[in-house]
């Protein structure tokens, strides 16, 4: 058992992240104004401040969102993946203040509140090309907020894998609606095409990788076996490498399968954090621990070391000489179920 387990705290790791985070934030915004000042030295300080965290709140939406894809590609990009959440928050605080200046900006000098200014002061509804492009930035900004204060794990586990999730799937809806802000906006204000180039290659960026890792995970599903409820054979051990897993499709559930000293548990593959691919992880100290975040598991029975009360299915695994058959039927989150031992004499090739 791992005694370094860890759930997902603050680390040194972390702390790196948002140092290097906020150092890329500082210099955009420094570089933004340098910029604009040179084209146009007449950009009021108001001006500055809307367009440069606009546009870097905008630059840090299609990051995080490329990130998902980027790391089913590519293991590489895992580092980017596992204080996503940070970003997230970081881009609602950037977006926020980019909104609340744009308001103070166009809609405080009016005798009626600015928040309702925002969607009275152009009521051109029924007309697609005026219509107050404001409102989709003002949607888009209520999602990022309850997406940033329900970002820590405290809420994943109040309200639930399935809820917690939803809800954040609803960055989908928010870019949608920040797309349509910003297309809109340059439509009524700009005169530079520039920005709209922009947009279009963060937008197909952002679609072709989503297209491209969801085809890359339905040809492995493509692989599948045949439906069934009895032992079927998977593959060889050696197509396991030590203290890593092979995932394999059965009946329609992702397995992984561990290898570790002489040994094979199966586990299913999805994390009860937020759902990461276990079998992309490896064993560390012990335990099955997920390439995201870190969370740990025990092979045999599929549970978090103590203190921690996560659980996974497990399923059954036997070795007949170099053959590895999995039992498709899962036991419940958690029950201990006995590896199965590679036989040495046979199978003491290790592939790595
Ligand atoms: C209350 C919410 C929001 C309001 C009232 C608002 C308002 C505005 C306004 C008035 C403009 C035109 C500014 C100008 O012409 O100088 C604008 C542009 C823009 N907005 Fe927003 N916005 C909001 C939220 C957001 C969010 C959350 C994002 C991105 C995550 C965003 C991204 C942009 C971008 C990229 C532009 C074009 C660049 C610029 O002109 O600043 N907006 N927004
Ligand atoms: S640790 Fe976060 S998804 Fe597994």
């Amino acid at each position: 058992m791992s005694a370094s387990y860890q759930s997902v705290l603050w680390n040194r790791q972390k702390k790196m992240y948002d140092m290097i985070l906020a150092g890329f934030a500082v210099s955009y915004i420094v570089l933004f104004v340098i910029i604009t000042l040179i084209v146009n030295p007449e950009a009021t300080q108001e001006t500055l401040i809307i367009r440069s965290t606009s546009t870097l709140a905008l630059l840090l939406l299609h990051i995080i969102l490329c990130i998902g894809p980027l790391t089913r590609l590519n293991p590489v990009f895992l580092p980017l993946l596992y204080n996503r959440r940070h970003l997230g928050v970081s881009m609602f605080f950037i977006g926020a203040i980019h909104g609340i200046f744009s308001i103070i900006q166009f809609h405080s000098l009016g005798n009626i509140n600015p928040i309702l200014s925002v969607f009275l002061s152009n009521t051109h509804y029924t007309s697609f090309i005026k219509f107050p492009f404001e409102i989709f930035g003002f949607f888009a900004l209520v999602i990022f907020f309850l997406m940033a204060i329900t970002s820590h794990d405290f809420w994943l586990h109040n309200l639930g894998p399935k809820v917690w999730k939803t809800l954040h799937m609803c960055v989908y809806l928010a870019y949608t609606s920040i797309i349509l802000h910003v297309l809109l906006g340059v439509i009524q204000y700009e005169t530079s095409p520039v920005l709209i180039v922009l947009l279009a290659i963060g937008l197909a960026s952002v679609v072709t990788l989503h297209l491209v890792a969801s085809h890359r995970e339905r040809t492995k599903d493509r692989e599948e076996f045949p439906v069934s409820e009895a032992f079927t054979k998977v593959c060889s051990v050696n197509d396991i490498a030590e203290n890593r897993a092979k995932v394999v499709a059965l009946n329609g559930e992702r397995i992984a399968i561990f290898r570790y000293d002489k040994k094979l548990s199966a586990v299913s593959n999805v994390c009860k954090h937020q759902n990461g691919p276990l079998g992309e992880g490896k064993i560390i100290d012990g335990c099955i621990t997920c390439p995201w975040h870190g969370y740990q598991y025990l092979p045999h029975n599929g549970s978090s070391p103590p203190p921690f009360h996560e659980k996974v299915a497990t399923y059954d695994v036997k070795v007949i000489g170099q053959e590895v058959w999995v039992n498709p039927l899962p036991y419940a989150e958690g029950t201990e179920r006995p590896p199965a031992y590679i036989n040495t004499k046979d199978n003491g090739k290790v592939v790595s």
